[in-house]
C-alpha cells in the first residue's frame, strides 16, 4: 500500500539570550544601520552556557511530538542536522534518542550546513514512502555561536542559535512530502568553511592561534550563488511535484540574508509576502532555520492543512536544495500523550543502562 509521508508535528526552541545589533555594535565596528539595510537581521538568539545543540534539539522534538500527540517509543528513526554537532562523535541524534526514550529509533547525523533540514526531510520522506519506516524526527539543531569569531564582523553579525523539528509520519491519505530536489558543488568548499578540527588540519595550538576552529566565509561569493540556486532549486521541485507556482501558498526559504530572499522572490515573479521571513528576530540559524520558520507560519496562520509549500536553501558544501510539501493537519488524537513526562522516564533508563553495562563489564571482563 503507498505510503505518504505527512508532517504531523512541529515544534522549535531557541535560547532565552538575545543579542541586538547595537550590542554587536560595542563588539565590532559595525552599526545597527548597516547589519539592517546588508542583512535584514535585527537581533539574533545566542545560546547560555546550559544550552547545547542536542538540549535545543531535545526541547524542539518534544514538542514537536507534542503536536503529533505520538510517543518518543513510537519513533523509528531520528535525524538530526547540524554543523555543531555536540561531539564530532557519538552523533548529537543518538543523545536526543537517549534523552527522549526513543527504544526503538535509529538516530544519525547528517551534514549539510544551511541545506542539511532539506536533505534530512528527503531522505526520511523516502525511508517512510518505501515502506521502511513510519514514523521519523527530523531535526535541524545549531549552536553556530560556539564557531563564530566575534571579532570578525563579516560573519559574527549574520548568525544565531536555535532549533527546529518536524515529525514525519506514514499515512495512506495522498498528500505530505511531494517531491525533493538535493544538490552539491564541492568545488564551491572553500567559499564557506572550518578549516580546522577534522583529520585534514586537526586542532592544534597552531590552528586555534590562527583562528581556523572558526567560520571562514567569502560573503560576496556565498550572495552571488545563493541568489542563483534558491531560484533554480524551487523552480525543478516544483515542477518534480507537476506543479505551478501558482499552486504555492507560501515559500519557505533559508534565512540568511533579506536581500537573497527579495532576489530569489523577484527571479521567481512572486511578491515578497509568499515568502515566509523571520531572519529580523533570529538571524541566520543555518540548518534550523526553515523548521523555525515553519512552526511561525503555522502560530500565525500563515502555513495551513492543505497548504502547499515549498522549503528552499542553500550552503556550505556547496549545497542546496528544495522540496514541496502539502501541509497536513496533526493525526486524529484518540488518547492525548504527553512527550514530556518521557524525559524522566528516558533519563532513569539510561541511567540503569549504564549501571548494567557496568556491571556486565565487572562480570564478564573477568
Ligand atoms: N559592518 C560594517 N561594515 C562592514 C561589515 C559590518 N558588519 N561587514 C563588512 N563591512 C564592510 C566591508 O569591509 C566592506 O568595506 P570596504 O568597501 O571598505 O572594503 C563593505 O562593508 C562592503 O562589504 P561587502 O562584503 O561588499 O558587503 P555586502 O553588501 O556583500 O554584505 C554580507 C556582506 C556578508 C552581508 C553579504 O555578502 C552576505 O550576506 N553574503 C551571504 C552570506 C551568507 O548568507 N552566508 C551564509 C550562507 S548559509
Amino acid at each position: 500500500m503507498t505510503q505518504y509521508a505527512h508532517i504531523t508535528g512541529w515544534g522549535m526552541c531557541v535560547p532565552e539570550k538575545k543579542l541586538t545589533n547595537a550590542a554587536l555594535a560595542q563588539m565590532v565596528d559595525t552599526t545597527d544601520e548597516w547589519i539592517r539595510t546588508r542583512t535584514g537581521i535585527s537581533e539574533r538568539h545566542i545560546a547560555g552556557n546550559e544550552d547545547t545543540t542536542a538540549s535545543l534539539a531535545t526541547e524542539a522534538a518534544l514538542r514537536a511530538l507534542q503536536v503529533a500527540n505520538l510517543r518518543p517509543d513510537k519513533v523509528d528513526l531520528i535525524i538530526v542536522s547540524t554543523s555543531t554537532p555536540e561531539y564530532i562523535f557519538p552523533a548529537t541524534a543518538c543523545v536526543v534518542q537517549d534523552r527522549i526514550g526513543a527504544t526503538k529509533a535509529g538516530a544519525f547525523d547528517l551534514l549539510a550546513a544551511c541545506s542539511g533540514f532539506i536533505f534530512a526531510l528527503n531522505v526520511a520522506s523516502q525511508a517512510i514512502q518505501n515502506g521502511t519506516i513510519v514514523n521519523a524526527l527530523v531535526i535541524g539543531s545549531e549552536t553556530l555561536s560556539r564557531i563564530v569569531d566575534w571579532g570578525d564582523r563579516e560573519t559574527c553579525i549574520l548568525f544565531g542559535d536555535g532549533a527546529g523539528a518536524f515529525v514525519l509520519q506514514g499515512r495512506n491519505d495522498p498528500g505530505g512530502y511531494l517531491s525533493g530536489v538535493m544538490r552539491s558543488d564541492g568545488s564551491g568548499g572553500d567559499l564557506l568553511n572550518l578549516p580546522a578540527g577534522g583529520s585534514k588540519i586537526p586542532t592544534s595550538l597552531a590552528t586555534i592561534h590562527e583562528g581556523l576552529h572558526y567560520i571562514h566565509m567569502n560573503g560576496r561569493e556565498v550572495f552571488r550563488f545563493a541568489t542563483r540556486v534558491m531560484v533554480q532549486a524551487t523552480q525543478e521541485a516544483v515542477q518534480a511535484a507537476q506543479l505551478t507556482l501558482d499552486d504555492i501558498q507560501l515559500v519557505i526559504p533559508h534565512q540568511a540574508n533579506l536581500r537573497i530572499i527579495e532576489a530569489a522572490a523577484r527571479g521567481l515573479d512572486i511578491p515578497l509576502e509568499r515568502c515566509m521571513i523571520n531572519l529580523d528576530r533570529y538571524g541566520n540559524t543555518s540548518t534550523a532555520s526553515i523548521p523555525i520558520a515553519a512552526c511561525e507560519a503555522v502560530e500565525s496562520g500563515r502555513l495551513k492543512a492543505g497548504d502547499k509549500v515549498v522549503f528552499v536553501g542553500f550552503g556550505a558544501g556547496l549545497t542546496w536544495g528544495a522540496s514541496v510539501v502539502q501541509w497536513s493537519a496533526p493525526s486524529e488524537v484518540k488518547r492525548k500523550v504527553r512527550p514530556e513526562r518521557y524525559r524522566l522516564l528516558a533519563r532513569l533508563r539510561s541511567v540503569l543502562l549504564r549501571v548494567i553495562r557496568h556491571f556486565e563489564g565487572l562480570i564478564w571482563g573477568q
